[in-house]
């Protein structure tokens, strides 16, 4: 397509047209032109591509396809090249189903458990998510199908999703909400992103143009097209000159009128349709010109590849007296409706149509001879006695009872949010009963988001699946019965309780404000500093085998911010079976003149290791790895000093750690005010000269004498505390006129002078 010419031939009405959708999933032809019409589907975890057949065919009613896990468990997997396998294999039934482009992944952070749709999010950790984003961003548009990384930004509840503020500083939106999606974006360049509902400090993200222009494509070098989230546009002209190309789905024609009368009136111009016109004819290029007519897709190989990525993604949470793996000649029993129909997704807009669905009863066949009991109802929360009774006697006659249990669509969905952290008590009921008869009771958990565990210490397993897609009953069998070893760690911290979160006075806001009053302390960010008891740490997970971490090694000993820093480590497989092992890379600034977490991960790869293998993990930090977003220069920022790296199997679990010195050359913008206290001052390179004559002063008005020798030190402390916290002002008022407020003029004048308005820290 000779985008320009064809640009060059559309009227305005034309051009206001194509910035929204024709229907729900198609952005608009102009056959006159020659534009053709393009799909999009939702997405993220598979092709829910709605049946074109039937428009009034529901959420659930999409052409049957592969439900990959969920964006919960795939992040547990802490697997780049997995979860990139899983963008190809999407990536390629879109192409067999003529879709342009996916909608997904999703990369919100998880602020609270309680958010509805956390089961389509990665992790609490902006690192983490942002790599996971990029490696399914880049596996799906290795096949030339595009991705809309959403929900930017901010979407981190469903309450009031459409109108809630999120108001956030700007430090805590950086490094935290937004960090999220940098990285995939500079990363993995998505085609397309899709702006959130919600506002973010008062403004829709719909037309927040330092948001979709200035950070998104200035900042970071976003190329491609944005569309709303579906029903997300607020004023269309305003969206348009924000940066907003595409609404979707269509407004029948309204909103593209209002495109049109804003340009004639004069209030948007018409550079700015000309933009968004160009982006989404762009969109529909780059899909044509990378068509693959001949995809044909393979469901059983895409379902085996759910499996591994599942299997490869579970956690196993607690293995006491190594429980697990199963024998095969043990008498089992697995007990819960889940061990016969899995919850493996979750409700809303990402649900698929699974063409299949493994469970874990029927999938245990092949390894042992297996009982099974419903014990639950799923329709409601109601406890039947019967059932509960059944499965205990079946408990009471087995060596080990499996119970299947976690969250239903009715504890959480998207579009509303759990109200509470438990799981239904009907459950737990079941969980409590089964134990009290049977030692060995393990438990297999499903659900999108943290559960309270009130049974955690009387039961001796625990696995988390989260919502683990169509392969998740062959995929738990696979590590119940040892053919897999358990290799995933959480990609959030479970809480002891609901309230020990740090959202947990702010979550969901009062009617439409949200203040995140956390600030930057969300999740391990939170509970570190705290130095609080958490049920799991972020990065925790258990495997069947050991591992031993030696000889960490650091390539410098100082380095200047414009440095990488290469780091080693060696981790060696100390058990008997083959396993893999997610190596994680936080750092610490051990001085700052900002609060910062107690550590951050910076870096992680897993291995794979035979028994008694040893293999080299290489990373790299560059400047990012160390800097805080400063507030003060609107941008990252790297304070020169010590920072400790730290090696670690989960957030708790640091193996190994050494110092590194970074010399840095960042600045903090400093223009010096009568209002500047002198302690800043002082902090300048030579600093004290600028006040020597303050000091002297104020020594010679010092009387600190005092008969009661803590009086006299105390004073001493209040005056010392004086003199650096004072502003320079302040000095006139206590210096019976030999310090006047020129003086003062003065000394800000040659601080400013010298230092260019530059802070020398
Ligand atoms: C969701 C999006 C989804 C879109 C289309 C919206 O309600 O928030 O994630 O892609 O619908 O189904």
């Amino acid at each position: 397509m000779n985008i320009k010419k064809i640009m060059s031939k559309m009227t305005l009405e034309e051009k206001a047209s194509l910035l929204s959708g024709s229907d729900f999933w198609h952005t608009k032809s102009v056959e006159r032109l020659g534009i053709p019409q393009m799909m999009m589907s939702d997405g993220p975890h598979g092709l829910r591509k709605q049946r074109v057949d039937d428009e009034n065919a529901g959420v659930n009613e999409s052409i049957k396809s592969v439900c990959f896990p969920t964006a919960c468990t795939l992040a547990c997997s802490f697997d780049r090249d997995l979860i990139y396998r899983m963008g190809q294999a999407i990536g390629n039934e879109c192409q067999a189903e003529n879709v342009g482009v996916i909608l997904g992944p999703g990369a919100n952070i998880k602020r609270s458990p309680l958010c509805g749709r956390n089961f389509e999010y990665f992790s609490e950790d902006p690192f983490l998510a942002s790599n996971i984003a990029a490696s399914h961003i880049k596996g799906v548009q290795s096949k030339k199908i595009g991705t809309s990384l959403k929900h930017f930004a901010a979407n981190n509840q469903e309450n009031r999703r459409m109108s809630v503020s999120e108001e956030i500083d700007e430090r805590t939106l950086n490094e935290i909400y937004l960090a999220a999606f940098e990285g995939a974006v500079r990363d993995a360049k998505p085609y397309t992103l899709m702006c959130s509902y919600n506002r973010i400090n008062g403004t829709y993200s719909s037309e927040n143009k330092r948001l979709l222009t200035d950070i998104l494509r200035n900042k970071w070098g976003f190329e491609g097209l944005v569309m709303s989230d579906w029903g997300a546009v607020n004023q269309r002209p305003k969206g348009v000159a924000a940066g907003l190309d595409l609404e979707m789905p269509s407004s029948g024609g309204v909103n593209d009128a209002k495109i049109v009368e804003a340009v004639k009136k004069g209030t948007l111009s018409e550079e700015d349709v000309n933009l968004c016109c160009e982006r989404v004819l762009t969109m529909v290029d780059n899909y044509y010109s990378g068509r693959d007519e001949n995809a044909v897709w393979d469901k059983d190989a895409d379902h085996a590849l759910a499996v591994e990525i599942a299997a490869q993604s579970m956690v196993l949470l607690k293995n006491d007296d190594r429980i697990l793996p199963l024998s095969k000649k043990s008498k089992v029993a697995f007990i819960g409706k889940f061990a016969a129909e899995p919850r493996f997704q979750g409700s809303g807009s990402s649900h698929i149509n699974a063409f299949k669905v493994s469970d874990a009863l029927s999938a245990a066949e092949k390894y042992a001879d297996i009982s099974y009991a419903q014990g639950y109802v799923t329709e409601d929360d109601k406890i039947d006695t019967a059932l509960i009774n059944e499965a205990v006697e079946l408990a009471q006659n087995s060596d080990v009872a499996v119970v299947f249990a976690g969250l239903t669509d009715l504890f959480e969905s998207e579009g509303f949010d759990r109200s509470h952290m438990g799981m239904p008590e009907c459950q737990n009921e079941l969980i409590r009963r089964v134990a009290a008869v049977q030692p060995n009771t393990v438990v297999v958990l499903h659900n999108g988001s943290p559960v309270e565990m009130p049974w955690i210490e009387n039961v001796k397993g625990i696995l988390e699946t989260y919502l683990g897609g169509q392969g998740v009953g062959e995929a738990v069998c696979e590590i119940l019965f040892g053919k897999v070893n358990p290799s995933g760690k959480l990609a959030e911290t479970f809480p002891k309780k609901l309230s020990d979160n740090p959202s947990y006075l702010s979550f969901p806001g009062e009617g439409d404000y949200v203040r995140y009053s956390e600030g930057i302390f969300v999740g391990y960010r939170y509970y570190d500093f705290k130095e609080m008891d958490v049920l799991f740490p972020f990065g925790y997970g258990l495997s069947y085998t050991t591992f031993a971490y030696s000889d960490l090694k650091l390539y410098a000993k100082n380095i200047t911010d414009k440095d990488t820093l290469t780091v080693s480590v060696t981790v060696r497989n100390t058990g008997h079976v083959a396993g893999r092992e997610v190596v994680q890379l936080y750092v610490r600034d051990v001085e700052s003149s900002v609060i910062r977490p107690v550590k951050e991960l910076k870096g992680f790869e897993k291995i794979e290791l035979a028994p008694g293998e040893s293999k080299v993990i290489v990373f790299n930090l560059d400047r990012r790895a160390f800097a805080f977003y400063s507030d003060k220069t609107h941008d990252w920022f790297v304070e020169s000093g010590d920072f400790e790296i730290m090696i670690g199997s989960s957030s708790r679990d640091i193996k190994l750690s050494q110092m590194i010195h970074v010399e840095s050359s960042d600045r903090f913008p400093f223009v010096c005010t009568p209002n500047t206290t002198m302690g800043d001052i002082f902090k300048l390179k030579n600093g004290h000269k600028y006040l020597e004559k303050f000091v002297k002063n104020f020594a010679d008005n010092l009387d600190t004498e005092s008969d009661n020798e803590v009086l006299g030190a105390a004073t001493k402390l209040m005056m010392e505390a004086q003199l650096r916290d004072n502003p320079l002002r302040v000095m006139v008022s206590f210096s019976d006129g030999n310090i006047t407020h020129e003086d003062v003029e003065e000394i800000c004048k040659k601080i400013n002078a010298e230092l260019c308005g530059k802070l020398d820290n």
